[in-house]
């Protein structure tokens, strides 16, 4: 799997999502999981046009 950026505003990468699922509990609500990134990363903090994308992302790394 390639890195790329998924948040412009806040040059966040794939790799910083997928550190910072790793200390999270459990991944079954995934609204609840994307804060989580959030508060880390601060993806989608800017414009919030990577939304959707960074909610693709956690469901890729959610199913393995
Ligand atoms: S691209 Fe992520 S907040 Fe703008």
């Amino acid at each position: 799997m390639e890195n790329y950026t998924i948040c412009n505003c806040k040059q966040v990468t794939y790799f910083d999502v997928e550190n910072a699922l790793h200390d999270c509990a459990k991944f079954e609500d995934v609204e609840a999981t994307f804060a989580h990134v959030q508060q880390v990363t601060h993806c989608s903090t800017g414009c919030g046009g990577c939304h959707d994308k960074i909610l693709v992302a956690i469901s890729q790394i959610m199913n393995g």
